[in-house]
């Protein structure tokens, strides 16, 4: 490989430009005066196709925004948030809130899915390296009985939503251009679970360019850029730009219930949220649990100059991370867990802000690229940058904000790690955990201890599903109460 390719590094700059600049004309000049004129560097020893490929993906990037990135990047996770306080929650009625309040939302929520204005929106385009998952994370089987996928059980979720307030709930699945094929592969194999096929709607989200530690393009090939998903915070753009949003406005659909591929817990469509949402008239309302110790790897909402905001737990600085307030509770107590409901209003103006609204954020990582031979290269540390976007970063642009506490142990166990904490098997156990208190609230017995159980979400959302259904034993409803024995839970 090292022969067959021209390293260029410092070809005659005539030549070179004559080489290069007469087959990509103005793009090349854009890439130089960015800096970023080495990636053309094996343009000599490109075949027409790889020439071909490499145009149409320097087509679809703006090189000068990439002037200065680092310095960006490093004031935003540098910034100094004057003024930080926590943020106004609703609490749960289990932790001291409004059970009056909670039901009058519920009921707010309920008109507004009657109305058929919701629909869900799922952000799967992620690499899920830390999982390792052969394929999308949302095929991970994740039913602690069932062989359930992350993607069935919440179609599951979704199709209770439908039976429920009669109405269809429109869902929106985000992929990257890594996930999609498979994606859609899966959906169809599973027959879109049951789900209107025209109902489920795919777009894909954009990909960015990495870095290296001083902010140069990194080639994955000598004719192909290395690149990443742009973030979840690429949902914005790409929610625009595949049309989605007008698809939305088409079928009347004004509020989105935003959540991310690997909780299975969280209630998607919850008529709560989106019951504090409307009658707040919010433009972003997020679900929030409290934080078990500053450490945890969840953002903290909060308020600074008057704006919310999530803080990353990277980025809360001393006192504020480990404050506590007199009863010996965190003051930054609340947490995010990346569940929200979006006004599509909203959306499209952050959409049209999107460079301003949306920085990139970087991250130190291990990205296989290839060395000036051309020869490929698997680095053992980190040796440049992904760039994200963070959908988070639009809610100090919110003129309304609804915050609404969850309790975790109902609505949050994601699935990060392959093993230890946040893996397959907490989420599994905080399932089964979960569905013999909803058999033990509605007063039916458990099955013997050790037992694990899996309720169809459905079907049962809550205790009182399980008194309406008319369910006294877990023998009568073979098929939305599953068990196996041998579990922890
Ligand atoms: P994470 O930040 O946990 O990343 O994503 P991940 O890709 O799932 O896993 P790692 O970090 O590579 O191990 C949180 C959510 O945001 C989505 C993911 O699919 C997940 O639902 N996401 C993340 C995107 O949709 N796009 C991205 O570019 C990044």
């Amino acid at each position: 490989m090292s022969q067959a390719r021209d390293p260029g590094q410092n070809p005659p700059a005539d030549a070179r430009e004559n080489a290069v600049g007469a087959s990509m004309g103005e793009a090349y000049e854009r890439f130089v005066e960015a800096g970023q004129g080495h990636v053309f560097r094996f343009w000599s020893s490109l075949s027409a196709e790889e020439r071909d490929a490499l145009r149409a993906q320097l087509e679809s990037v703006d090189p000068a925004r990439f002037v200065g990135i680092l310095d960006r990047t490093r004031a935003l996770a540098e910034r100094e948030l004057p003024d930080l306080e926590p943020a106004v929650v609703e609490r749960h009625p289990a932790r001291g809130g409004s059970q009056a309040g909670f039901d009058a939302a519920r009921e707010a929520g309920e008109a507004e899915l009657r109305a058929g204005r919701v629909a869900a929106l799922v952000v799967a385009g992620g690499q899920g390296t830390r999982l390792g998952h052969p394929g999308p994370k949302g095929t991970f089987p994740i039913g602690p009985v069932g062989p359930r996928s992350l993607f069935e059980l919440q179609a599951s979720r979704i199709r209770g939503l439908e039976r429920r307030h009669g109405r269809t709930v429109p869902w929106l699945v985000m992929t990257s251009p890594s996930t999609d094929a498979a994606t859609r592969r899966f959906f169809e194999e599973h027959d879109h679970f049951g789900l209107g096929k025209g109902d489920v709607l795919f777009f894909s989200q954009g990909e960015i360019p990495c870095v290296d530690f001083e902010g140069r393009f990194l080639l994955a090939e000598p004719g192909r850029l290395a690149t990443s998903p742009d973030g979840h915070g690429g949902v914005i753009g790409a929610l625009a730009r595949s049309g989605c949003l007008d698809a939305l406005a088409d079928r009347g659909i004004t509020t989105l219930s935003y959540y991310q591929v690997d909780n299975p817990l969280l209630r998607i469509g919850d008529p709560v949220l989106i019951g504090f949402h409307v009658s707040a008239n919010a433009e972003f309302t997020t679900k929030i649990v409290a934080k078990n110790d500053p450490a945890e790897r969840v953002g903290s909402i909060a308020r600074s100059e008057g704006r919310h905001l999530v803080i990353e737990y990277t980025e809360i600085r001393e006192p504020h991370r480990s404050a506590r307030d007199e009863d010996g509770e965190l003051v930054h107590w609340a947490g995010g867990i990346s569940a929200h409901v979006l006004d599509t209003g909203f959306l499209a103006r952050a959409a049209a802000n999107e460079a301003e609204w949306l920085p990139e954020h970087a991250s130190a990582k291990k990205i296989p690229h290839v060395d000036d031979a051309g020869d490929p290269v698997v680095p053992d540390e980190p040796n440049g940058y992904k760039l994200e976007r963070f959908v988070f970063d639009v809610l100090p642009h919110a003129s309304r904000v609804s915050i609404v506490e969850a309790l975790r142990e109902e609505e949050y166990s994601p699935v990060k790690n392959a093993l230890g904490g946040e893996s397959p098997d907490t989420a599994r156990a905080a399932l089964s955990a979960h569905a013999r208190r909803l058999l033990r609230e509605a007063g039916i017995e458990e099955p013997p201890p050790g037992d694990w159980i899996e309720l169809d979400p459905e079907w049962i959302d809550g205790a009182e599903d399980l008194r309406a259904l008319g369910i006294r034993r877990y023998e009568d409803a073979p098929r939305s109460i599953l068990l196996a024995s041998g579990g922890t839970a």
